[in-house]
């Protein structure tokens, strides 16, 4: 398999998981900044004119973790590979922000779910036609009894 590497790292206002959004779409104001390393900034071109983007990050701070987990909103147990849970084999993070500005090889993002200073992995375009599937099932999300929860508890801390 072919080595990751970063391509630029995520500036955020979270500096610990503990009392940040869980999602992007529960991230309303949180603005950040993604620094993209120059080496990769030719490739930004042609990303403005998305209103929304998606990132792709190592969670960097997330302990290894169990194959079952208890997800941020349910109190049942689940397999991890169902959830979001940012304790995975692979700690691979993904967000939909929202793309605010483009300046050089910094983007400025809002709606992020995102500590502070983690590496990114790749950045793709939203697109609605190939990313939204507005009524598909949703699993036992679908049935969760926990429906307030909008920000992390330390469940998944360090
Ligand atoms: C539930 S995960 C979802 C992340 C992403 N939207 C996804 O679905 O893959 C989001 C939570 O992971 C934690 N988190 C965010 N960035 C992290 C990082 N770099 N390392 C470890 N945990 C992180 C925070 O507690 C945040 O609330």
């Amino acid at each position: 398999m072919n080595d990751f590497k970063s391509i630029g790292v995520v500036h955020s206002p979270f500096k610990v998981s503990v009392g940040m959004p869980i999602q992007p779409v529960f991230a309303e104001g949180a603005e950040g900044t993604v620094e993209v390393l120059p080496q990769y900034a030719d490739g930004l071109r042609d990303l403005e004119g998305f209103e929304r983007i998606w990132l792709i990050y190592w969670l960097h701070k997330a302990p290894p973790g169990p194959l079952r987990v208890i997800p941020f909103r349910d109190t049942t147990e689940r397999g991890v590979f169902a959830t979001r849970a940012p304790c995975r084999p692979n700690a691979i993070g993904l967000s939909c922000v929202c793309l605010l500005a483009i300046a050089g090889n910094v983007l400025t993002i809002g709606g992020m779910d995102i500590l502070d200073g983690t590496p990114l992995l790749d950045i793709k375009p939203y697109v609605p036609k190939f990313d939204a599937f507005t009524n598909s099932r949703a699993g036992w999300c679908d049935r969760s009894p926990v429906t307030s929860r909008t920000h992390a508890d330390d469940r998944f801390a360090q």
